[in-house]
């Protein structure tokens, strides 16, 4: 029955399923063509994401993060098949999967549903929450068969995010309620299609700091009693930690390092998560003035910006802000290497390499910081 819990615990085998997965997934955007780029013959491309490879396991969260334009987005929207993609799979179930548009991706989005970072840009202002959620449940065939049948399912979807008593709910627009009651309007939605993949993407950023850890609990709840697969895109390393099992971290365009959320954030391997985390705010700090704040960016950090997509850096990308870059890094592209300390851990860095671990490491130092 719609959105019936089902009888097994997340402990079970099947629990850590994979549902969706991604194999070398890569996305070029065609740019522009100026003057000088017709001339010479040129057609140039942002390399927004590049053989990324992941997998969505049911019952687990995953969490990918990364600074602005490392390709976050573009790879929840990819998953969804809003994207066609230059090349890789995308896998569910088992199955290579490509949807372009119609039937099929009415049925694809019955599985996969997306939630996004502004959940009043997501509601259109002239309709009740009634008719968002009736319209996902219609779609997606779990309206029930009578008036009573859809209602009861409109009450379901609104007691499962958490919104009670659902009828004072129902008949409200979206600018009636605050933020956090309208993500979890569109979380109920998402559910309407009763999925079994959740791609969140930044879902509590735009959120008052406040209600954020409540939408976090929800999902968590989601997560486990509907044994939802989650993925959790977020640019904040720190709410990884507390919020996904297993925390993926890019880096313009590629992925840098992958394992269990407790390992990447306590014992980060790529310099890059170093970074990430060195710059994340830190709560004894964050009643700060803002001025600390602005002085913590990566950038500030690391020195320099993030590269170029159009002509990404050559071997490693993070290569030119890294501080323990060696030669081979400027020119051979590092694979996933095991880091060794736990299960599954693992970062593309020629650090990790056994040749490199048996010589000598340079020694960290910091570039020079630029304005
Ligand atoms: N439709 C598009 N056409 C051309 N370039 C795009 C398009 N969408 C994204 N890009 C580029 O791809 C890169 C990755 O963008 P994406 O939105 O996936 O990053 P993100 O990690 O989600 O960033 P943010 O944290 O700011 O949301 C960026 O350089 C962006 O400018
Ligand atoms: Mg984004």
């Amino acid at each position: 029955m719609f959105l019936e819990e089902p009888g097994m615990a997340p402990s079970d085998d099947n629990a850590a399923a994979a549902v969706l997965s991604a194999q070398g997934l890569t996305k070029h955007f065609p740019v522009r063509r100026g003057l000088a780029d017709l001339l010479a013959r040129r057609a140039r491309v942002v390399h927004a994401v590049d053989d990324v490879t992941l997998t969505l396991r049911r019952g687990r969260v995953t969490a990918l993060v990364g600074e602005s334009g490392s390709g976050k987005s573009t790879v929840a929207r990819l998953l969804s098949q809003l994207y066609p993609r230059t090349s890789g799979d995308i896998v569910l179930h088992g199955a290579v999967t490509t949807v372009r548009g119609g039937r099929a991706f009415r049925a694809y989005a019955r599985k996969v549903q997306m939630i996004f970072q502004d959940p009043f840009a997501s509601l259109n202002p002239v309709h009740t929450i009634r008719y968002h959620l009736t319209r996902s449940l219609r779609i997606h065939g779990n309206g029930g068969r009578t008036t009573a049948e859809l209602e009861d399912a409109l009450h379901a979807l609104l007691n499962r995010v958490h919104l009670t008593p659902p009828e004072r709910y129902l008949d409200k627009f979206p600018h009636e309620l605050s933020g956090g009651q309208r993500q979890r309007v569109a979380i109920a939605r998402a559910l309407g299609a009763n999925p079994e993949v959740l791609l969140a993407d930044e879902p509590v950023s735009m959120l008052d700091v406040s209600i954020r850890l409540g939408v976090l609990n929800l999902l968590r709840d989601l997560k486990e009693r509907l044994h939802l697969a989650i993925l959790y895109i977020t640019h904040d390393i720190a709410s990884a930690r507390y919020f996904a099992d297993e925390t993926l971290v890019m880096y313009a365009g590629r992925m840098v390092e992958g394992g269990d959320s407790e390992t990447v954030t306590q014992r980060p391997a790529h310099p890059y998560t170093r970074l990430l985390i060195a710059s994340a705010p830190d709560p004894d700090t964050i009643q700060g003035s803002a001025h600390e704040a602005v002085a913590h960016t990566p950038e500030d950090r690391a020195g320099g910006e993030p590269p170029s997509l159009i002509a990404p850096p050559s071997g490693c990308r993070f290569h030119p802000r890294c501080p323990a870059a060696m030669a081979r890094c400027t020119t051979e592209l590092p694979p996933r290497l095991p880091v060794g300390d736990a299960d599954g851990h693992w970062a593309a860095c020629w650090l990790y390499d056994p040749a490199t671990v048996a010589a000598p490491r340079p020694a960290p130092s910091r570039p020079a910081v630029t304005a």
